[in-house]
């Protein structure tokens, strides 16, 4: 997308921001690959590196060989997501939140970055869960995953439960695995009620996540969609921003901060 076709977009996209009440923003991996966690389908992503079929919920339940590809995979990328700084797509949102304009943050990402960039909890919905605690899945004690990254370090391959002997895993929902009930129920519900829904660094490629911007249509919502590339949505969105999400929503949240301030005069 050439600077002026963006510029003008920015433009619009900030004047409809401004016109907004209930902004629904929904990120995928792509909202935190400026803060150094790889997505995972761009080229060089995730899975360039890991085979996603040696992840699929099922076979991590009945293979301990699956069990300890996993949790290599995870601690691998542990320390990525631990060190990770939030970045300029973050505050940005934040700001959002700050001008009264933010309903909610859905998100597919299981880094808490949106958290440590400072939104509370209640203000976001992790539809894919988190990786910052480990459950054990037959007697749902919690762990934190620091604790068992230290027993991974120290030599366990496959880490089980303390108490019960179960099956650990991270609080992330794994292909096969069932999306959280409440989770999924409230992010549609809020979907609805949006009257901008703004996506943020997804290939919207992954269901039940990419009914989200669907239900906002229904809903009456626009939708705004800033990727680095297309998506099977960009037909429906009435803007679409190709370029770096932490570039293009530090320069709309500027430009909806000078239209509020003029307006103020
Ligand atoms: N700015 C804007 N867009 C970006 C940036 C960036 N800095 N970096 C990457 N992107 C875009 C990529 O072009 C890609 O279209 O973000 C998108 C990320 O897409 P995916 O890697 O498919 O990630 P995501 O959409 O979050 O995947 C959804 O798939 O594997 C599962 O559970 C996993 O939650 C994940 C789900």
């Amino acid at each position: 997308m050439d600077d002026k076709t963006l510029n003008k977009g920015i433009d619009k996209v900030s004047d409809i921001i401004v016109k907004s009440k209930r902004i629904v923003v929904f990120t995928g991996a792509g909202v935190s690959t400026e803060s150094g966690i790889p997505d995972f389908r761009s080229p060089g992503g995730l899975w360039d590196k890991y085979n996603p079929d040696d992840f699929l919920y099922q076979r991590f339940l009945s293979s301990e060989v699956s069990r300890e590809k996993y949790w290599k995979m995870n601690s691998e990328l542990y320390y990525i997501l631990v060190d990770a700084r939030i970045n300029k797509a973050h505050y940005a949102i934040v700001e959002l939140e700050r001008m009264g304009k933010l309903d909610c943050v859905i998100t597919q990402n299981i880094d808490n970055l949106h958290q440590k960039a400072g939104l509370s909890d209640d203000k976001v919905i992790e539809l894919h869960g988190t990786n910052m605690w480990v459950n054990c899945l037959n007697c749902k004690k919690r762990y934190s995953r620091e604790d068992i990254q230290f027993r991974l370090e120290k030599g366990i391959k496959v880490p089980y439960c303390d108490d019960c002997g179960g099956i650990l895993k991270p609080a992330t929902i794994s292909f096969g695995q069932p999306m959280p009930f409440e989770e999924t129920k409230e992010a549609e519900r809020r979907s609805r009620l949006a009257d901008l829904f703004i996506v943020i660094g997804s290939s919207l490629v992954v269901q039940p996540a990419a009914m989200m911007p669907l239900y906002a249509r229904e809903g009456g919502a626009k939708l705004v969609i800033i990727n680095m590339e297309n998506t099977p949505y960009d037909r429906n969105a009435d803007v679409v921003l190709y370029g770096k999400a932490g570039e293009i929503m530090e320069e709309l949240v500027g430009k909806v901060k000078d239209i509020l301030q003029f307006q103020k005069k």
